[in-house]
């Protein structure tokens, strides 16, 4: 880890423009409260080091003790600001050691006995790596409880259900927030799945090929929390596929982010009038009074370049090397907590958002009167009553034509006109035309019958546990 990169990023705050004025406000709140800063993934590393060192007899009780003040003042130093980096010293590692050997003299000395910054390196990495899925974890739950909670008041709230950007079908909003419920919960999978191959222990590598002394890794790994030891010094010190696994479940998180972020967008824009975000995620213009712009979602959208761009690095970055450990690796650093700030940012951030979404349902029962949104239960209808499901397709493609000549919706049309499609109509057609008849139909497991919105919303209240 090199000095300049010590702090927590700020993530998404950059520039000097009047919306980056809200999000410094939204996240400095946020880098404040991470409780894991990323030097002191080293000093952890160290100390778990140093017990094991102490407990083998490779280094003298006294020396622990000492260690242990030292790392103490190194930490608090680093917590308040008052560490002072030093660039010549090349790294974090090198600067910590330096300190702590000014503090409490030979033993800061005896740290390194039986390590390479190699192993060093890759175990912070990896502590920082797993810290933070715990972190984001809990913000992805956090995230989906908000979507549950919108997605049971509005269990029932009929909207156009799109496909091609078309409408489609009726849908309820309720059950358009639990679709993003599912992805953000596999998301959470990807994560947890991730978290197993990260927490391992390189520790002990040493440079490339283990190590002299009579070292205890197991020890360290229980120390540290880790789940196992990496089996092999080799690979235990070169390979970072577990960040790159890590920001391939960033960026998938990211992608789902943007759909949300573009729907949310779509539906802002007067011409649609869906919803209002509240007025702390949004900008007005400089120049045009009347905008009230959805600033969050654009760049939440935006954002998703950016982790799709770390990944992009890192892949590169590994591909080329050689065995064991490269310089190259250095650079994994930056891509990965720019991944970490990206992701924990916006993840807070839409937790808080999606709270303050307000539904526009007349805007969105009018627009679910305008694209024969019930079209398919019509031809449902006709095949219930034995039509064969082409024909009813067909007939019912005449219906649309004839509704939208004279200007009206399906059931803008009168018995004696929809019986020109179909005798099979009858006067029982107009419960199947409206969308409450349309939702209320799609009863089943995964539909969008409010009664079955409701349920998933409990099973999905149960699964948040
Ligand atoms: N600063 C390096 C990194 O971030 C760790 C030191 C690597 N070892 C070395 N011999 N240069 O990966």
């Amino acid at each position: 880890m090199t000095p300049k990169l010590r702090q927590s990023g700020k993530g998404w705050v950059a520039g000097k423009c009047r919306i980056l004025v809200i999000f410094v406000r939204i996240c400095s709140k946020f880098v404040a409260d991470l409780p894991h800063s990323r030097p002191q993934s080293d000093i952890r590393g160290s100390l778990a080091h140093a017990r094991m060192l102490a407990k083998q007899g490779i280094i003298a009780a006294a020396d622990l003790v000492d260690i242990e003040r030292g790392m103490a003042i190194v930490s608090a130093e680093i917590e308040s600001g008052q560490f002072e980096w030093s660039l010549d010293l090349e790294d974090v590692h090198l600067n910590i050691e330096k300190r702590l050997t000014a503090i409490v003299g030979d033993a800061g000395k005896r740290l390194h006995t039986g390590r390479s910054r190699n192993d060093q390196v890759a175990t912070d990495i990896r502590l920082y790596l797993r810290d933070s899925i715990d972190d984001i974890l809990v913000l992805i739950k956090a995230f989906r409880g908000a979507l549950v909670d919108l997605a049971d008041k509005e269990a029932a709230t009929p909207m156009p259900g799109f496909t091609h950007l078309q409408v489609a079908q009726p849908v309820t909003f309720g059950h358009h927030m639990l679709a993003y419920f599912e992805m953000f919960g596999r998301d959470a999978e990807r994560f947890v799945d991730c978290r197993k191959r990260v927490a391992r222990l390189p520790l002990g590598a040493a440079a490339l090929a283990g190590t002299t002394y009579p070292i205890d890794r197991e020890f360290v790994a229980e120390q540290l929390g880790f789940e196992g030891v990496c089996e092999n010094s080799l690979d235990a010190v070169s390979d970072r596929d577990f960040a790159i696994e890590f920001t391939s479940a960033c960026a998938l998180l990211m992608m789902h982010v943007s759909r949300l972020s573009e729907e949310l967008v779509m539906w802002m824009s007067p011409r649609v009038g869906f919803i209002q975000i509240a007025d702390r995620f949004c900008t007005g213009s400089s120049i045009m009074p009347q905008k009230k712009n959805p600033d969050v979602p654009e760049l939440a959208r935006g954002k998703t370049g950016r982790v799709y761009g770390q990944l992009m690095s890192l892949l590169t970055l590994m591909k080329s090397q050689p065995l064991a450990y490269n310089k190259d690796n250095q650079e994994d650093k930056e891509p990965l907590f720019d991944a970490v700030d990206t992701v924990t940012d916006t993840l807070r951030i839409f937790a808080d958002m999606a709270g303050g979404i307000t539904v526009r349902a007349d805007n969105m029962k009018a627009a679910l009167t305008q694209g024969f949104a019930t079209a398919t239960d019509l031809a449902d209808y006709l095949t219930k009553k034995g039509l064969p499901f082409r024909d009813a397709h067909e007939a019912v493609g005449h219906a649309v034509k004839a509704a939208e000549f004279k200007g009206v919706d399906l059931p803008g049309l009168t018995l004696e006109e929809l019986r020109q499609f179909s005798p099979l109509i009858e006067n029982d057609v107009f419960s199947v035309l409206t969308v409450e008849g349309s939702l209320a139909s799609r009863n089943h497991i995964g539909g969008t019958a409010p009664a079955q919105v409701k349920a998933a919303v409990a099973r999905a209240r149960q699964r948040l546990g």
